[in-house]
């Protein structure tokens, strides 16, 4: 079923935080979207469902919405939809005007000043809407489609910037840089990634009442995860483990099929491939089984 992200999130997260944390799982086609659905269906948990500015310019705004709302009414669990680092205010109220429950606004790179001023005024626009906005402060390393940021600009989240943001601006979730790196690039193993969990444990001290999210923790480990979700994070994005599991399984079928030339037969390796990871992921974040039959 589709839902308000805001019904994930009760009491401003409390039956969330410290426990475990949904996933937000980025697609950019229909045979991601299936994946996750299916990863989110098997394991009995919400999941939510989050396009980039890639993935709009790559398959256009209306038809990404259109296959993630008509298979998230489909779903038997519930499925909320986001849209993720939004440089482009005009393209984040097209969003909100067709149906996403949230989005984020990412003018991280700007001054505090104008990226407060610019939170602000689409915390206006989206509430008066009844959607919610997902702010970031501090810069992080890596690039996620038009987010690049080299090492030495990185800037990890001051605490009390924190709080000063998410009191000028009235953010529901919030994004900040705790040490993890956008994409594919610390996949390689090029760069570490380290996650400052003391870092995490004082943002959310700072700002006890708003979801914490965590971006760029593909190949972030298992007891890393669970440390920053007793830290407090809420909220974990998942892009780039998602691509590896759907290239991996596609490449695997094609070069024992060499002559198969029906995107049908060979997309479906790709599905369970997203499939596979998203479970992997849902056992990672505590959130199998958490829909109460
Ligand atoms: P990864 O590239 O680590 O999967 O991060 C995705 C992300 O944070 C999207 O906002």
């Amino acid at each position: 079923m589709l839902v308000h992200i805001k019904e994930l999130f009760p009491e401003n997260g409390k039956n969330v935080i410290g426990k475990f944390a949904y996933p937000a799982f980025n697609t950019m086609n229909l045979e991601t979207t299936l994946g996750i659905i299916s990863a989110a269906e098997e394991m009995n948990t919400p999941v939510i469902l989050e396009t980039s500015e890639g993935a709009i310019k790559y398959a256009g705004l209306e038809t990404l919405y259109e296959i993630m709302a008509t298979l998230a009414v489909k779903a038997k669990v519930p499925i909320a939809l986001h849209m993720d680092h939004g440089k482009n205010a005009e393209q984040l109220k097209r969003g909100i005007e067709l149906g996403y429950s949230s989005v984020m606004i990412d003018h991280s790179g700007l001054s505090f000043e104008e990226n407060v001023r610019d939170t602000k005024a689409m915390v206006e626009f989206a509430h008066n809407e009844g959607a919610w906005v997902q702010g970031e402060i501090g810069r992080m390393r890596g690039s996620e489609d038009w987010v690049s940021v080299s090492d030495e600009e990185a800037l990890l989240t001051d605490p009390s910037e924190a709080k000063r943001f998410f009191e000028a601006t009235g953010v529901d979730t919030l994004a900040s840089s705790v040490g993890t790196i956008h994409g594919i690039i610390k996949m390689s193993g090029k760069v570490q990634a380290h996650v400052d969990i003391e870092r995490i444990q004082k943002i959310r001290e700072a700002v006890p009442n708003v979801p914490l999210v965590l971006h760029g923790a593909s190949g972030v480990p298992d007891d890393v995860i669970e440390k920053a979700i007793q830290a407090g994070i809420a909220i974990i994005n998942i892009d780039t483990e998602l691509r590896i599991g759907f290239t991996h399984e596609l490449r695997v079928f094609l070069a024992s099929h060499p002559d198969e030339v029906d995107p049908r037969k060979y997309l479906n390796p790709a599905i369970e491939g997203v499939k596979q990871v998203a479970m992997k992921k849902l056992k990672s974040f505590k959130t199998q089984n958490l829909i109460k039959s």
